[in-house]
């Protein structure tokens, strides 16, 4: 969590071509509540967090610069889409199911960790399980000499279950039943309530039935699942993982410009989009949500939307929506060096993706140069003839250079292949130019 600015933004570099306006304003963000949460309790208390609201058309990063970002900040993060709220039989869905959903990520952050910290403790407790199980226990009579004897049988036994040797035999472990676990966190409080009642009651039901007779192997899954359950604290894990929600969770509200209502046509708009807006004032501007695991605040979790604004602006959201988001940044459309840029400088890039999966027919993929900067270029043509649909365009149009190679990967078995500039353009070429074709084919 306390990346700088800068590094932040360097990570990001690495996946996202361009666009820094808008990781420099997200890395900012970030930054200043890690700087927040430096100061004394009562400042915290002052400074809320800037929503950010990105701009930027349909395949430019807007959604990937999220993703990137929590995977990298182990920050509790989601990302849900606004227009969800609005569908046709989640009308009255409850907006505030968002915030739930954060606290169950989390509580998983949280749980992994404190895994993790208590990994030593949680092995133990397996291995000793399995040795009472393996090895008969001294009778209390037992000599002195003849204890020192079960204690080194006892340490040789417990190597033997640690490495794996005696995975194959079969003993018999009762364990205590795990509760079934629900976890609809969409359900409001009071249902969840229920539902939790529910497992309980099958739980009991199936008391009986808690003995059982499995390998070593899988007595050690089933075990840890109960060393889990035992040694860790669960009260204390929600009660951290509330905790950071509310002082670090990230909420991506994507494709926000679906709950704007355009000025242009309205009358002919679905009323549930406003309300969808209106429901999330409060949570945006904070509020008290309550889970399953506890009141949550909302005051500091960071917001940020995303939406292409093409039939819409930020300025046909509701006034009180538009204030809320304070931040705003706006995407660049993807040039062809951008295009360029995306397909040989970011880490896990397409064309390494597609070398890699011919290598697995023994196809060694080799595009020169020139055959990139062509599909850059036919790239960016397409996308200015037909619609822009940013980096997303280069799927369909390596897919179509690639598509007959693919197929016949068998007889390209062990050689090499070569992509030049002039095989794209005879893939390519008529495509491209014909606007019908276009349209269909890339
Ligand atoms: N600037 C970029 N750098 C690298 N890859 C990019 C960039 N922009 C888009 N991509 C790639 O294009 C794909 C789509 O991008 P992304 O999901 O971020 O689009 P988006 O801006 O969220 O679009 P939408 O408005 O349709 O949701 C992703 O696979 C992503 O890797
Ligand atoms: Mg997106």
């Amino acid at each position: 969590m306390d990346l700088t600015p800068k590094e932040i933004v360097e990570y990001l570099d690495k996946y996202v071509i361009s666009q820094q306006n808008a990781k420099k304003t997200i890395a900012l963000a970030l930054r200043t509540r890690y700087r927040r949460m430096q100061l004394s309790a009562e400042l915290q208390a002052e400074i809320m967090p800037k929503n950010i609201l990105m701009i930027g058309s349909t395949g430019v990063g807007k959604t990937e610069i999220s993703r990137r970002l929590a995977k990298m900040m182990q920050v509790p993060f989601i990302k849900v889409e606004a227009s969800k709220y609005t569908e046709v039989g989640f009308v009255g869905r409850d907006v505030e199911s968002m915030v739930r959903d954060l606290v169950v990520a989390s509580i998983s952050i949280v749980k992994a960790e404190k895994e993790e910290e208590n990994k030593e403790k949680i092995e133990n407790y397996v291995t000793n399980k399995i040795v009472e199980k393996l090895l008969p226990p001294l009778p209390d009579a037992a000599s002195e000499s003849k204890k020192d004897d079960y204690q080194r049988l006892l340490s040789a036994m417990e190597d033997k279950v640690i490495n794996g040797e005696v995975d194959d035999r079969i003993i018999e472990i009762e364990f205590a039943k795990t509760n079934i676990e629900f976890n609809d966190t969409n359900l409001p409080p009071e249902m969840a309530k229920v539902q939790e009642s529910f497992s309980k009651i099958f739980t009991t039901m199936n008391k009986d039935d808690n003995k059982k007779e499995v390998t070593v192997k899988d007595a050690k899954s089933l075990l840890k699942h109960e060393a889990k359950s035992k040694l860790l604290d669960m009260t204390s894990i929600n009660t951290e993982a509330l905790k950071r929600a509310e002082d670090g969770g990230i909420i991506f509200l994507d494709e926000i410009d679906k709950i704007a209502i355009s000025a242009k046509s309205q009358g002919r708009n679905d009323p549930s989009k406003e309300g969808v807006q209106r429901d999330l004032l409060p949570i945006v501007e904070g509020s008290s949500v309550t889970t399953k695991y506890g009141v949550i605040n909302t005051d500091h979790i960071l917001f940020i939307a995303a939406g292409a604004f093409h039939l819409t602006k930020p300025s046909d959201l509701i006034p009180e929506l538009q204030g809320r988001f304070p931040l705003r940044v706006e995407l660049e459309s993807l040039t062809e060096e951008t295009l360029y840029k995306i397909l040989t400088q970011t880490k896990n890039s397409l064309l390494n993706q597609y070398e890699a999966l011919l290598g697995v027919e023994d196809v060694k993929l080799v595009f020169e140069d020139a055959a990139i900067k062509a599909i850059a270029k036919l790239s960016h043509r397409a996308n200015e003839i037909t619609e822009d649909i940013g980096a997303r365009r280069l799927h369909t149009v390596l897919e179509n250079v690639l598509e007959d190679i693919s197929f016949d990967a068998d007889e390209y078995k062990n050689k090499e292949f070569v992509i030049t500039a002039n095989l794209v353009h005879e893939k390519l070429d008529v495509v491209v130019e014909d606007d019908d074709l276009s349209r269909y084919i890339l």
